[in-house]
């Protein structure tokens, strides 16, 4: 018997402070207005003045970056150390290519009649695949005659885990 006039007075006082909490809802309501329309932080907007829409400036960009080091900017590598990406045959195989970029290459490959036996890095895990997609696509335009383009998920589904 206790027991349940206590747990009656529980709920009495629980609805008290429920109904209490509704009749002041009205004041807080309006005092919590004012915090809802905080503006989207404009740091985060930048983002977009990546301009990869196209994935053409990102693919110059990492590139500049990462590419250029053996390769060199006008696409013609070290001979006999580094393969040239101008006028390569090897760029007519899509598969090949992406994999090459995306998971390294190694062993012997012949390039514009010369032999290459060396040692390509996979590409750093801080390239996304849309990052690996715009610099293949800007390699295929600027070396590769535009013979054919990849998607982010074309990568994804290439590049090892
Ligand atoms: C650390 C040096 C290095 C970097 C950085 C590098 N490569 Fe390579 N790349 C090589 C080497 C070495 C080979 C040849 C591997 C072999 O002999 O099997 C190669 C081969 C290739 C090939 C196939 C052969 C050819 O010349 O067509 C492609 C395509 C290629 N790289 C593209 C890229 C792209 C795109 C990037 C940037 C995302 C890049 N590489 C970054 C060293 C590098």
């Amino acid at each position: 018997m206790r027991q349940s006039t206590l747990l009656i007075a529980v709920c009495i006082v629980l609805v008290c402070t429920a109904l209490g909490s509704c009749t002041t809802d009205k004041p807080k309501g309006e005092s919590d207005d004012s915090y809802t329309p905080q503006p989207m932080s404009r740091a985060e907007e930048p983002g977009n003045a990546d301009k990869d829409a196209a994935g053409v400036d990102r693919g110059q960009k990492v590139f500049k970056q990462y590419c250029i080091t053996c390769h060199m900017a006008n696409g013609q590598g070290l001979s006999g150390v580094y393969p040239p990406l101008a006028g390569s045959e090897f760029l007519d195989d899509k598969q090949k290519t992406i994999s090459a970029v995306a998971n390294g290459l190694s062993g012997e490959i012949i390039v514009k009649g010369k032999k290459y036996s060396n040692v390509m890095p996979p590409i750093p895990g801080s390239y996304s695949n849309a990052d690996i997609a715009a610099v293949v696509n800007y390699v295929m335009k600027k070396f590769g005659g535009e013979a054919w383009t990849t998607t982010e998920a074309e990568i994804a589904a290439i590049r090892k885990k």
